[in-house]
Parts: C-alpha cells; sequence; structure tokens
C-alpha cells in the first residue's frame, strides 16, 4: 500500500529531527570535554584527541559510521565526572594519598550522573561509554569490575585511546612519551588493561593514529618542523566540521 505523502513528510521530519539532535548533543559533548580539558594547566586538547582516536579505532574495527560517531561522542565526555573532583586533587603535584585516589576514582560514575538526564545520551550507550572507560580487560579496573566483552566495545576502545593521548601529554610528574614507546607500553598491556582486538586495530592503525594527534596538537614529542594546527581554544573537532569525513 502506498504511503500517504504527509505520512512521508512526517517520517522525513522525525529523521532531520533526530539528525539535528544528534548534531547538537555532538557539539554540546564537544564543548563539555573543552570545559574539563580547560581545568588542567597540563591537558591540551585530550578529550579531543580521544574523541578522535575512538573515531579511528571504532572504524578500524568495522563499527558503522553511525556507531563510531557515537564512540567519538563518548570520547569527548569520557572524563566528564572530574568536574566532580576537586581542583587540589586534579592539580596536585606528586604522588595522590589513598583517599585522593578514592575520589579521583569516582569520576567515572560522577560522569554517568551527570549524564543520566539527557535521554538520547543514556539511551545510546554514551553514558555507559563514560560510566566504564576505566575497566579492565582483566577485571581489575573501575567502578564495576567487569571484565572483557562485559565492557561495552566502546569503553573499551575509549580506555586504549585515553591511554595513548594520556602517554604522549606532559603530565606534572613525566615528560611525554615518545609515540612508539607509548605503543609499545600499550601493546605490552594487551589482554592485562586492554582488549586485544582493540590494541590489534590501534597497531594496524598506528601510522593514521600518529597523523592525527600531530595533525592535533603539537607536542615536544613531534620531530623538528612537523606541521600542527593549534586548535587550543576548543575549536571544533574534524568529525563535527566535516559531513564527508572517511575512515
Ligand atoms: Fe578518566
Ligand atoms: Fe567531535
Amino acid at each position: 500500500m502506498a504511503q500517504a505523502p504527509h505520512m512521508t513528510v512526517e517520517v522525513q521530519s522525525a529523521a532531520n529531527t533526530c539528525h539535528r539532535l544528534r548534531g547538537v548533543i555532538h557539539q554540546f559533548a564537544e564543548s563539555l570535554g573543552a570545559a574539563i580539558d580547560a581545568k588542567d594547566p597540563y591537558i591540551k586538547n585530550h578529550s579531543l584527541e580521544v574523541a578522535e582516536l575512538a573515531w579511528l579505532l571504532a572504524r578500524r574495527l568495522g563499527l558503522s559510521r553511525e556507531e563510531a560517531e557515537l564512540v567519538h561522542i563518548g570520547g569527548h565526555l569520557h572524563d566528564i565526572g572530574k568536574i566532580g573532583v576537586p581542583d587540589r586533587i586534579l592539580n596536585k603535584q606528586g604522588p595522590l594519598a589513598d583517599d585522593e585516589w578514592a575520589l579521583m576514582r569516582r569520576h567515572p560514575e560522577i560522569g554517568a550522573g551527570i549524564l543520566l538526564p539527557v535521554q538520547e545520551i543514556a539511551a545510546s550507550g554514551i553514558m555507559d561509554m563514560v560510566l566504564h572507560h576505566h575497566e579492565r580487560h582483566d577485571g581489575q579496573g573501575y567502578p564495576h569490575g567487569l571484565a572483557g566483552q562485559e565492557i561495552p566495545i566502546g569503553a573499551r576502545i575509549i580506555t586504549v585511546a585515553d591511554s595513548l593521548s594520556a602517554m604522549l601529554g606532559q603530565r606534572t610528574y613525566r615528560d611525554p612519551m615518545r609515540f612508539e614507546t607509548a605503543l609499545a607500553e600499550i601493546k605490552d598491556c594487551a589482554g592485562s588493561q586492554f582488549d586485544p582486538q582493540v590494541v590489534r586495530a590501534l597497531v594496524a592503525a598506528s601510522k593514521e593514529a600518529r597523523d592525527l594527534l600531530n595533525d592535533l596538537q603539537p607536542s615536544p614529542t613531534l620531530p623538528e618542523g612537523a606541521a600542527g594546527r593549534d586548535i587550543s581554544g576548543g575549536g571544533p573537532c574534524p568529525v563535527c566540521r566535516f559531513e564527508g569525513k572517511t575512515g
């Protein structure tokens, strides 16, 4: 039976609304990610790097563009719960005391709590990616001690992206690692901290990952004269801006 013209218009309108809503959530996620990065003077573009690496890994693992965009949005938001961690702990010079670590380790649950009221974020699985981004493949992570396939695939991807970005960044207690050193550390932790499948995807896409990071932010680990674009002001990411992004 032929569909009534006005129903076609309604369906089309609903699809457009859904597309626009996803776009707004994506842009808002990017703003929140930039806000959390701004709390730490040593972190520049970490949430954006995680979002971009997560997109790359998700596509390499065979996730659809739509699924990869959800993981990418999860990357923007993964540390949003650090809003609930006192600055004196986030910016502390030197090791954290046990009670300070306990507060720091609450940030995935705080983040999930912040996102819970946004139905689209909760229903799409993004909230669970945030909640579980510090789980470990061997079940020794937090907050729930999930292991292997129990951990949502988006969270397993974000965990690897988060670790790579963190190792390459400046910290109060150490200088940035070289890309090859960080990659070797991640390979060593495949099967314990990280999902081996995601690590294999990173190794296979290592050149793209390195190029992507170089393009996002010049850092002391880059070779002399390497080009980079300054988006430290929190400008829109390529996925948000370019409909035609491939990968
Ligand atoms: Fe985190
Ligand atoms: Fe984005």
